[in-house]
């Protein structure tokens, strides 16, 4: 039985007297959800949001992890660190990161790596740019990167495991995939999991879709066969919208 989760990323907002305000409007339009609930927040708004979410359906995520424990790793966060303070789940490889910061192959799957070992949940994410699209490149690339940033991680430890596809050209731009787009992608994933892991693993494996996901698209894109969940940026940050993509789960 495949397990839906839809979670937020709020990416570089809100301060933590706003996390408490957003997530305590949040909290009654969530309370009965068919899903799992997580907002993945900046590691400020951390304390903030356990301390708002406590007793109520909404898991914290952080939006990042080091691969060492401790060390002189500066500006780092280590997963020890993020269990200390209440996280339970961790978005690893976000293409912002891997555009933006230098992120590979290699380092996402050590950040996995760390976060499972520590017994975090990772939603690891993957996804296409607009040329390898239309170079005919996607599922290659998918099932690459999904591979990669599974290396060395045991079937026990997969269950821990969500993957996001989310499409690079889709993420903040107003475009999302087609609800076809988005299973084919899924698919994809789903593919390389059990490429790796047996098929059972791949059936049990929840994988999401992001990019531009909303209150509009977010029924038609849920209701696709491979799209577990989804991923949510911008409409994340609104209480009304995001809970609209959390009853989206039927
Ligand atoms: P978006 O972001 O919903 O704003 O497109 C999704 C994401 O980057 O996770």
């Amino acid at each position: 039985m495949r397990k839906y989760v839809i979670a937020g990323n709020w990416k570089m907002n809100k301060t933590p007297a706003e996390t408490t305000a957003l997530i305590n409007e949040m909290k009654p339009l969530v309370a009965d959800a068919k899903c799992d609930v997580v907002l993945c927040v900046p590691y400020v708004d951390i304390a903030a949001a356990t301390a708002a979410a406590e007793g109520s359906n909404i898991k914290i995520g952080a939006e990042n992890v080091h691969f060492k424990a401790s060390g002189a790793y500066t500006g780092e966060v280590s997963a020890e660190m993020l269990t200390a303070c209440g996280v339970e789940y961790v978005v690893v490889g976000h293409s912002e990161r891997r555009q933006y910061f230098g992120e590979t192959d290699q380092t996402v799957n050590l950040r996995t790596l760390a976060a499972l070992n520590a017994g975090l949940k990772a939603i690891v994410c993957v996804g296409e740019t607009l040329e390898q699209r239309e170079l005919g490149y996607t599922e290659t690339l998918l099932k690459y990167q999904t591979k990669m940033a599974l290396t060395n991680v045991t079937a026990e430890q997969l269950k821990n495991v969500i993957i996001a596809y989310e499409p690079v050209w889709a993420i903040g731009t107003g475009v999302t995939a087609t609800a076809d787009q988005a299973d084919e992608g899924n698919g994809y994933v789903r593919a390389a999991v059990a490429e790796m892991f047996g098929a059972e693993a791949a059936e049990e494996i929840t994988v999401q879709y992001g990019g531009s996901m909303n209150a509009k698209n977010a029924e038609e894109l849920l209701a696709k066969e491979n799209v577990d969940g989804g991923l949510i940026g911008g409409a994340s940050l609104k209480a009304e919208d995001f809970s609209i993509i959390v009853k989206a789960v039927k």
